[in-house]
């Protein structure tokens, strides 16, 4: 049988720069849409799909998202007091198990491979585990990463979640070259990060979510810098991929949101406002009142 995935990093200890000046002080991970930070999304995902350790890989300036996991005892009380059962629930769902989250320190921004290489002893010898960036928001019936977990049983090997992408994306993204396309599936014969717009191997790109093995931590202990000069993920597992190791690149059923851009996090924000029934009325028709007016001025 298969060894479960039961354990995700989440590298957390980017600049988050195309967020100044609020990411001075405010962990991108933590900004909200609607009322929920970008982190429990991603937390809520990784539990969907049985994962029971959390490994944060975090840096300077980002207490506030530890503190976020907290238990909050005073504010509980309060709640209770005033008898907002509702809203003592949703704190409820925001905590975690004592033990469940490690917190490891990235001392210098060398890049996501890097990021992860940091977590690699809490990772055991022939240990599947998750890598889960929070910045991506995937809106799906079935969460992303569990969909990626039951593909997983079958296929074992790494495996990455893929998406097409318009040919003057791709390079912005990790890009995978094709070896057979089964269709939710394809085995992937190499991979390139942020390639030349006519370089890129194919319109697939590698977004957020991924299931490896502890071999790429291997790859990643020889810190040789890739696109940008930093320590990319995406040629870590390309070396798997040249040790003739199976990678897998999944399409995933859902919408992703790149809560990494302003753009992204804006069309996130309207996404998931009008999903939410409490909202949806009320911002629908501010929406529609909007667009209205923005085509009158045409
Ligand atoms: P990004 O490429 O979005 O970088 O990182 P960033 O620093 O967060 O944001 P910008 O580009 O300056 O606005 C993708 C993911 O990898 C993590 C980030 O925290 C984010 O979750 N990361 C990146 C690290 O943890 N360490 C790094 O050295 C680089």
């Amino acid at each position: 049988m298969r060894r479960k995935v039961t354990k995700a990093i989440f590298p957390v200890a980017g600049l988050g720069t195309r967020f100044l000046p609020a990411t001075k002080s405010i962990p991108k991970e933590i900004m909200t849409l609607v009322d929920r930070p970008l982190i429990q999304y991603a937390i809520d995902e990784a539990r969907a799909a049985g994962i029971k350790e959390f490994i944060f890989v975090t840096s300077r300036g980002k207490g506030a998202l530890e503190d976020y996991f907290d238990n909050s005892p005073v504010l509980e009380q309060e709640l209770r007091k005033k008898g907002k059962t509702d809203l003592l629930d949703t704190l409820k769902d925001t905590n975690m198990d004592s033990g469940a989250i490690a917190y490891i320190r990235q001392h210098k921004a060398l890049g996501l491979g890097h990021a992860v290489w940091c977590a690699r002893r809490l990772i055991n010898n022939n240990e599947p585990f998750a890598v889960i960036l929070p910045d991506d928001v995937i809106a799906a019936e079935k969460p992303c990463l569990q969909q990626m977990v039951e593909a997983y049983e079958d296929t074992g090997g790494c495996m990455v979640a893929a998406m097409e992408v318009p040919a003057e994306k791709a390079p912005s993204y990790g890009v995978l070259d094709v070896k057979d396309d089964m269709g939710t599936m394809v085995s992937v014969k190499g991979m390139v990060e942020k390639p030349a717009m006519d370089e890129a191997p194919s319109n697939l790109a590698v977004i957020g979510r991924y299931i490896l093995t502890p071999k790429v931590l291997q790859s990643l202990n020889r810190m040789k810098s890739g696109a940008g000069g930093e320590i990319q993920l995406t040629d870590a597992i390309a070396e798997e991929i040249a040790q003739e190791r199976d990678v897998y690149g999944y399409r995933f059923r859902g919408q992703r949101f790149d809560c990494g851009s302003k753009a992204g996090f804006l069309q996130a924000t309207v996404a998931f406002g009008m999903a939410r029934e409490d909202l949806r009325d009320e911002f629908t028709a501010y929406l529609q009142e909007m667009t209205a007016l923005s085509k009158a001025a045409e």
